[in-house]
């Protein structure tokens, strides 16, 4: 049942008092820690819950260029701010997975409590099995090696997507970028498209144009490039999400930077010289 103010103005304060403790809403914080009222380092089921310094939850969500389009997951929620943020400044959608029902009831409060009801939902789960492949920013505040045990799945989410972590890391997959704030620590990472291999390129009139091997461990890209019989190594590459930038020498031995996209199996490059752009277009033809 729903409850309005006015409805309740019209009732006696006693009644309107008890209806409105089981009612949908919450008038503000203070209520909602009436209902229950967590103890920092109380025990959690993976990890202790310890609530993200607000500054620190802002730049966590700056980092992660969050807009209105962006659906935020939080693994671990705690009492919900991180979600609650995402929806009061940068518009998000929002979810929180979090595994202690009382947390569950106490975000989602405050979630009401602060408006954003209709763009946050707090579900009552376990990180390691419900499923957040949707997220398009995904926050964490666990530990080093809850972390690497959520890294594969990490990794098999849609590239460009935008991971934050407050205070740990991810093991040997290095940050994409770091901010400190207030003595906390953020680390980011973009979910790179999986690129190793070899691809076949044509160029826009169909003919054969190089072929590209590439060696990958997540972000970080190496490889050659063959043109013409003649095999060049990379002299830089980089992989951001599914955009792609390499530079190699080409058949007349001047460098020569292409940039694009990976989409799956198919990489579109195109060059940005004066004389105009060169497009090719990229098959895998070997993982
Ligand atoms: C360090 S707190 C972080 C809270 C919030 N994300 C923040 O940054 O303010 C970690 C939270 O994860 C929750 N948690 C621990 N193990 C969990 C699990 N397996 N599934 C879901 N939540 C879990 C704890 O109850 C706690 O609220």
């Amino acid at each position: 049942m729903r409850l309005h103010r006015s409805a309740c103005v019209a009732l006696l304060y006693g009644i309107c008092l008890t209806i409105a403790h089981g009612a949908a809403f919450a008038r503000d914080r203070q209520e909602c820690e009436r209902l229950y009222q967590p103890a920092v380092g109380q025990e959690g089921k993976d990890v202790i819950w310890v609530p993200t310094d607000d500054d620190l939850v802002t730049r966590m969500l700056e980092m992660a260029q969050t807009t209105s389009s962006d659906l935020v997951i939080d693994l671990g929620a705690g009492d919900g701010k991180i979600p609650i943020a995402a929806a009061k400044q940068f518009g998000a959608t929002a979810v929180g997975i979090e595994y202690n029902p009382d947390m569950v009831r106490l975000a989602q409060c405050y979630a009401e409590a602060e408006g954003v009801a209709d763009k946050v939902r707090i579900i009552h789960g376990d990180i390691f099995e419900e499923d957040f492949s949707r997220a398009t920013v995904l926050t964490l505040y666990l530990l080093p090696d809850l972390n690497i045990r959520l890294r594969p799945k990490i990794l098999e989410m849609r590239p460009g997507t935008r991971v934050v972590s407050h205070s740990f890391l991810m093991g040997d997959w290095e940050p994409d970028d770091e901010s400190r704030v207030n003595y906390g620590e953020a680390y980011l990472w973009i979910v790179p498209a999986k690129v190793q291999g070899q691809w076949v390129f044509t160029d826009a009139d169909g003919r054969d144009a190089f072929t590209l091997e590439l060696e990958q461990k997540y972000q970080k890209i190496s490889g050659s490039v063959t043109m013409n019989g003649r095999r060049q190594p990379l002299t830089d590459a980089a992989l951001r999400g599914e955009d792609i930038r390499l530079t190699f020498a080409d058949a007349g031995g001047q460098l020569l930077t292409v940039q694009g996209k990976v989409n799956g199996e198919e990489m579109r490059l195109a060059t940005g010289t004066r004389e105009g752009s060169r497009r090719y277009v990229g098959k895998r033809s070997s993982s």
